[in-house]
Order: structure tokens, then C-alpha cells, then sequence
């Protein structure tokens, strides 16, 4: 819980924060300016101004935070730079003048900032043209390869985050986008005339509990939309926009809930605000950033091919060899800070029957998550529920089988790292302290096991302390350690 708030402190936070400080002597010259080459050649996009780029020129000055490099004097310096943005910044939105695109769209647990990820690709693993995320989330490194042209390939337990990463990464042409909009605008004139008429075709289906009625209806309406035919990818996406529509209504009705005994819920629209109204904004919205995404990734010089994106146990997962990718880029899950499948499973419930049980199932790349029945019984698929490292669930399970079950699972996956890496390829990776387990020691002592040798990293902390001096409550600590493959 602490580290999950170390993601998301913001500067207001900050200021009432009283930090331990002992900041590094070292401070870094500005950073990179529009225009200008990195020290691989790569171009740092002409169009970049300076309010753009005022978050890398906060990284390179020592921030207020307890922060350490190790290793390699110029790496480490780097993959400094890169955790000030991460701890100035947080998560999930993106520093002022960074583009957006389709970061952040959709919620998900916990993640790197786009601005620290993008600083790593071209700073930390510069030169790369491949880049594997094996705990890919909500596809930040995956959307960030794509500007930059890189091939990107990711992995996820989660079927949730296999879900909103690849919508992130779509690119769909201009006709197929259009094409989406006007099925949306179809649906949504649907679902109202549907409740003018007081049509009875919001029926409660399988899996349905907890779905508000208005929302059923413009489900409806989208399965009536495509002529009952389902499956591409523009109905995918629909689905995709109705969960982020349903996930942002639901989110500010808990938030406006009157308190015990004060007055009803609003009956799930936001301010009073047409459901059928907010679900086409939302797909309004992810049009606008789809096209910003396209046009970031059509200024490169050589074009990505699409994100390839497995919902598999990343142990489970092997690169054959002609894949092989120069770069590893992740922030792996920290020891009992999340329960990501258990999120995931209160989201697809929250969605409830998606598509119908009497046609065809959906075909389309994120199928296994929109055919998925939310069972009344909790008696989820075994894709729902197991694989997941490091959950909270399983040191609440077995306290004292933890630490052992933590450092297992780190051969683990670092073994497949190790094979999906060219010779002299780069891995950085993103970890933060938990259950009072030293991740850098253990993630190095894991990686060299299976030649992945330290290079250098960088180690940021934040020790509240009392007015006396005292430490208390929360102490975060999460590093940044680069590794090559030998
Ligand atoms: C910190 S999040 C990743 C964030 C992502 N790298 C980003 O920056 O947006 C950790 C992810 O690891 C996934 N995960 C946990 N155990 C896994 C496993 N055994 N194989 C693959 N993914 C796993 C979780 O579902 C979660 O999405």
C-alpha cells in the first residue's frame, strides 16, 4: 500500500511531506533539447518545446527524495534521471506538455510513468530496436516503443491488462476509426430510444449482478449495432470504451455516495449526465487519442509492426530465438503490494455479460477477455486466478512461505528475461521494497544466476519522519537496476 502511494504522490503531497533528505552531490547538466540528438543519434522529435521537455529538466536536478545511484557513474546518473520523473510524476498521468496519447486510458493497477519510460528508452536503452515487457500491465512501455519505432512485445497474467494494453496499441486507420464512431453514435441513439419506449430489452443475463439497468440497455443497443454479428476489432473496442465508460461512472458514483441514511445514489450516471451520452464521449475521447498515438508513431523513421501481446504466465513464455529482442524493459510487481488478477476480476464483473451468449463468440484479439461469463458463484475461469507473483492474497495465505516463494519466482521469470535477450542485450527493471524483502538484493542476486550482470542502478527513498526526528509509518523504497546479458 505504501509503495502504491510512493506511484502516485503529487506535488501538493510532497509539500506536506517532511523527507529525510541526503541528496546525491552529483547534480546532471540540462537535459536534452527539441531538436538535439541523443548519445546514440537518435532524434529527440523536432517539435519539441520547452514547456515539453520541463520534465526531463526537473529530472536532472537532485530532487528532494532519498536518492542513491550505484554501478556505472553514467548509467546510474541516467537511471536517476529517470526516477525523478517516476517519483515527480507518479502514475497513471502524464507530466504537462508529455502527449498523452492512450496512455492512462482505461484504469489499471499501478505502472511506470509514461514521461520515465519514455526518458528510459532513449536514454538507458538507446540503440535498442526490440523491447519485451514481460509484465506489460497497461502497455506503457509498449505504447512508448511504438512512438520511438521499436518492435514491442508483451506479456500479462492478467487477462484485464492483456485487455486495455492492447487497446492502447491499436492503430486503426482513419476509416476504421470513423467506422467505430458511428457505431457508437448508432448505439447510443438506440439505447434512447430504447428507454423513451421503455423497450423491456435490458434484461438481466448471466454474470450481470451489479450492472446498472441504463447501462444493460446500451449493451443492447451496441449487440444490435453490428447486426448482431460480432467479433472485430471495432466491436472489441466498443466493448473496451463501454468498460472505461462503465469503470469512470461507477468510480464518481462512489465517490458522490451520500453517506449512511443522507440521501439515494444517483443511479449510475455521472451528475445526472445521459449514460448513453457519457459512453459515446468516452469513445469520442479514445478516437482523439488513437489518432494522436497513430501520428506519434507514423514520425518515426522506421515504422513498429503492431504490439504483439500474450496473456500468459510470463514463466510460461518463451521467445524463439529469430524474436529475440535487444531490450527488456519492466516495472515487475512488488511483494504483497497488489492483487492484480483479484482486480481484474472485480472490473469484468463490473461489465457484466458482454457478448451474448446466443451469438457468436467475439474472434477478435482481446476474445478471451469479452467472451469471459462472470460466474454467479465466483467460480472464475483458471486463467482468472492463478500465476500471479507476488501477490498480497499470497502472503496473507502463508506469511512464513513468503520470502522463499518470492525469491523462486524471481529465478523464475529473470530466467526467461535472460533467454528472450540477444547477446549483450539490456534489461531494466523497475522493483520497489515490500514484506520487509530487499528487492535489489534479491532481483540481483536472482539475475546473475542466468548470466544477467548489474550494470548500474539507482535507488530512491522516502522516509516520513516526526517532528522529533523519528521515522515513522511509511518508508518507500523502490530501485532501478540495469542488467546485460553475458
Ligand atoms: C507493476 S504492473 C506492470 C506495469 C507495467 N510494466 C507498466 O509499466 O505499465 C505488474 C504486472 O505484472 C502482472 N503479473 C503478475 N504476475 C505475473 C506473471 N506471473 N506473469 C505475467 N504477468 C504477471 C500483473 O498482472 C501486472 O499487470
Amino acid at each position: 500500500m505504501a509503495l502504491a502511494r510512493a506511484r502516485g504522490l503529487d506535488a501538493r503531497a510532497l509539500a506536506r511531506t517532511r523527507t529525510r533528505t541526503r541528496n546525491v552531490a552529483r547534480v546532471i547538466g540540462g537535459g536534452p533539447r527539441g531538436g538535439s540528438n541523443d548519445a546514440d543519434g537518435r532524434a529527440w522529435r523536432d517539435d519539441v518545446d520547452d514547456e515539453t521537455l520541463a520534465y526531463v529538466r526537473k529530472a536532472s536536478t537532485a530532487s528532494s527524495f532519498e536518492e542513491r545511484a550505484f554501478g556505472d557513474d553514467v548509467i546510474g546518473e541516467k537511471l536517476l534521471r529517470a526516477m525523478r520523473v517516476q517519483w515527480t510524476h507518479g502514475f497513471a498521468s502524464t507530466p504537462s506538455g508529455f502527449p498523452r496519447c492512450t496512455h492512462g486510458f482505461g484504469e489499471i493497477l499501478a505502472g511506470m510513468q509514461p514521461a520515465a519510460c519514455d526518458l528510459i528508452l532513449r536514454d538507458v536503452l538507446s540503440g535498442s530496436t526490440s523491447v519485451l515487457d514481460p509484465f506489460a500491465g497497461g502497455g506503457t512501455t509498449l505504447v512508448c516503443a511504438a512512438t520511438l519505432g521499436m518492435r514491442a512485445v508483451g506479456t500479462d497474467v492478467s487477462p484485464l491488462a492483456c485487455f486495455v494494453s492492447a487497446h492502447r496499441c491499436w492503430r486503426p486507420d482513419e476509416t476504421t476509426i470513423d467506422e467505430m464512431v458511428h457505431r457508437a453514435s448508432a448505439a447510443r441513439d438506440l439505447a434512447k430510444s430504447a428507454e423513451e419506449q421503455s423497450v423491456e430489452s435490458d434484461a438481466e443475463e448471466a454474470g450481470d449482478g451489479g450492472v446498472p439497468r441504463a447501462w444493460r440497455r446500451i449493451r443492447d443497443a451496441l449487440r444490435a449495432s453490428n447486426g448482431g454479428v460480432s467479433g472485430g476489432r471495432v466491436d472489441e473496442s466498443l466493448w473496451f470504451c463501454m468498460s472505461v465508460a462503465l469503470q469512470r461512472t461507477q468510480k464518481s458514483q462512489s465517490k458522490a455516495r451520500p453517506r449512511k441514511g443522507k440521501g439515494k445514489r444517483s443511479g449510475g450516471s455521472r451528475g445526472g449526465e445521459d449514460n448513453a451520452d457519457i459512453f459515446y464521449k468516452v469513445v469520442e475521447e479514445y478516437a482523439d487519442r488513437l489518432r494522436q498515438f497513430r501520428a506519434m508513431c507514423s514520425t518515426c523513421d522506421s515504422q513498429a509492426p503492431d504490439a504483439e501481446i500474450h496473456n500468459i504466465d510470463v514463466r510460461r513464455f518463451k521467445l524463439a530465438d529469430e524474436a529475440k529482442v535487444d531490450a527488456v524493459l519492466t516495472s515487475c510487481p512488488y511483494p504483497a503490494v497488489y492483487d492484480y488478477l483479484s482486480f481484474a476480476r472485480k472490473v469484468r464483473a463490473g461489465s457484466g455479460a458482454v457478448v451474448s451468449t446466443s451469438s457468436p463468440r467475439s474472434q477478435g484479439p482481446t476474445s478471451s477477455y469479452v467472451n469471459t461469463v462472470v460466474p454467479g458463484d465466483r467460480n472464475w475461469p483458471k486463467e482468472w486466478m492463478e500465476g500471479e507473483i507476488g501477490s498480497r492474497r499470497a502472503l496473507r495465505s502463508d506469511p512464513y512461505a513468503f520470502r522463499d516463494a518470492w525469491q523462486r519466482e524471481q529465478e523464475e521469470w529473470l530466467e526467461v528475461v535472460a533467454h528472450s535477450l540477444k547477446p549483450r542485450g539490456r534489461a531494466c527493471i523497475m522493483v520497489g521494497d515490500g514484506a520487509n524483502i530487499d528487492t535489489r538484493a534479491s532481483m540481483v542476486s536472482a539475475a546473475e544466476k542466468f548470466g544477467l550482470k548489474t550494470l548500474a542502478g539507482a535507488t530512491m527513498k522516502l522516509t516520513t519522519t516526526t517532528e522529533s526526528g523519528n521515522v515513522y509509518n511509511q518508508a518507500r523504497t523502490e530501485h532501478l537496476i540495469l542488467f546485460e546479458k553475458h
